[in-house]
């Protein structure tokens, strides 16, 4: 019996720890760079002569990651060198010759930086820059919001929009509703953009619910469903909902609906925490884009607001975002602020200064301000053209179905309601590149490849079922 004749338990064996046998002696690499003498003790030879088995690598048990859909998509239209391909996956705006675009007020304000002698590169404060955090909130609440009148607001320059969420949703998993509420159910729309999920989970939260938002069938919101759910979470669940321009579906609920959802939130004690990714974009007008955050201000709502200006200013990679606090008063903004603080701390420690000086020197100028409008007009219209514009050729076309929803959605994109199995065939045998779930960002589309998009989508509609 193996255990009295040998009291000590038996060495696992290197392949059952599904590891190697120890290599002999190699390099020392620390020491090798600098001329030394390769060692031939240490760590691993003593390893080696108790014959303990080493795994080759420290890293070697870690499991591939499944890349992320979007970035992977384009990836993949970038090295397909067929001349038709297309790329309307990607949530970025193109130009008609399917470029990225600078803004001019952009590049006009980044000279007027660069030339500014007086800017150095000192670290920001923590919180930000001041006069982006308070123009940035002045944009998403409004000229004559009652909180910032009341001085009940406060506000975070994150890293994109995606930092303000992260933010948020740390300071809410740690602070709201009594401490360390992991628990506390997060609900988010079906579907959404997929990272909410991520940035939640990553904050802590373990009870990520969806509610109802996508009507399939008649490709449009599912009212009934959403306050239904919202009428069946516990009180004090904390909702995210797309201010503007919901991504993916491009649908959003109308201001009389709007009305209903505030109506359920605040008789159930929820939390709405605002994902404003896309303002000016759904309508080009930035002030009715907003209309759904404001109308839940003066209904007297303390919420969060996450705003993105990758979009609507196009400072994608400047990683430039704000989250706006709105409270009952003041007092309590200023706890939120000083624990926000802390959380950016050991996020970021503190934010950069480029995207943030871009925006609050175009939204402090008159002048800018006005250029910045017409912009964001200039994005929103050639969005809107390519809608009616795809929209009438698939009708010409006789395609089955019906396809009123691509002009009746708004914003950057489009769910089209096309099967995993049609997007396989146009990205296959069509080059065009798409999500699985059938979003389509309208900005992929130029004047010179709209014919070419309709007549694929009609043969994919009609030839896969
Ligand atoms: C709904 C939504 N929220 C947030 C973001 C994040 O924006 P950012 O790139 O500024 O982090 C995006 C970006 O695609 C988005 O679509």
């Amino acid at each position: 019996m193996a255990d009295r004749d040998n009291p000590l338990p038996p060495k696992p064996s290197a392949q059952r720890l599904g590891r190697e046998k120890l290599p002999p002696p190699v390099k020392d690499f620390r020491i090798d760079a600098f001329g030394a003498q390769p060692r031939t003790g240490g760590f691993r030879a003593l390893v080696a002569a108790l014959g303990l088995a080493m795994p080759s690598s420290i890293f070697a048990d870690v499991p591939q990651a499944q890349p992320v859909l979007v970035f992977k998509l384009t990836a993949d239209f970038r090295e397909d060198p067929d001349p038709r391909k297309v790329n309307l996956g990607v949530g970025a705006y193109r130009t008609d010759d399917c470029q990225p675009w600078v803004l001019p007020v952009v590049r006009k304000v980044e000279h007027q930086i660069a030339r500014n002698d007086a800017l150095n590169h000192e670290y920001l404060p923590i919180l930000g820059l001041p006069e982006f955090r308070s123009n940035a909130s002045r944009i998403a609440l409004g000229d004559d919001s009652p909180a910032i009148k009341e001085k009940r607001i406060g506000s975070v320059q994150s890293l994109g929009g995606t930092g303000a969420l992260r933010v948020g949703a740390e300071f809410l998993r740690k602070w709201y509703n009594g401490t360390n509420n992991a628990a506390t159910p997060v609900y988010v729309s079906s579907p959404t953009w997929e990272n909410h999920n991520g940035v939640f989970g990553a904050a802590g939260f373990t009870d990520i619910r969806t509610y109802h938002y996508w009507d399939a069938a008649k490709r449009g919101l599912d009212l009934q469903g959403l306050l239904q759910d919202m009428e069946n979470a516990p009180e004090f669940s904390i909702f995210v909902l797309h201010a503007c321009a919901h991504n993916p579906t491009g649908t959003d609920p109308t201001p009389e609906q709007w009305e209903k959802i505030a109506s359920v939130m605040k008789r159930r004690f929820l939390f709405p925490f605002f994902d404003s990714a896309y303002q000016g974009f759904a309508s080009g007008d930035l002030d009715r884009d907003a209309w759904a955050v404001r109308y839940f201000v003066s209904e007297g709502f303390e919420l969060f607001c996450a705003q993105s200006f990758s979009k609507n200013f196009g400072l994608y990679n400047e990683r430039v975002g704000n989250l706006t606090v709105v409270g009952k008063d003041g007092d309590n903004v200023l706890r939120v602020l000083s624990q926000m603080e802390k959380i950016v701390r050991v996020l970021w420690s503190n934010p950069p200064a480029q995207g943030a000086r871009i925006v609050a020197t175009t939204l402090s100028s008159p002048e800018h301000f006005t250029m910045w409008k017409e912009n964001v007009k200039t994005m929103a219209d050639r969005i809107l053209l390519m809608r009616a514009e795809l929209r009438s050729r698939l009708e010409a076309l006789g395609t089955p179905g019906t396809w009123n929803h691509i002009t009746e959605q708004i914003g950057m994109f489009s769910f089209t309601g096309l099967t995993a199995k049609q997007v396989e065939y146009l990205i296959n045998e069509k080059h065009i590149y798409l999500l699985p779930s059938g979003r389509i960002n309208m900005c992929g589309l130029t004047t010179k490849n709209l014919d070419y998009v309709a007549a694929s989508i009609y043969e994919a509609v009609t030839k896969i079922q």
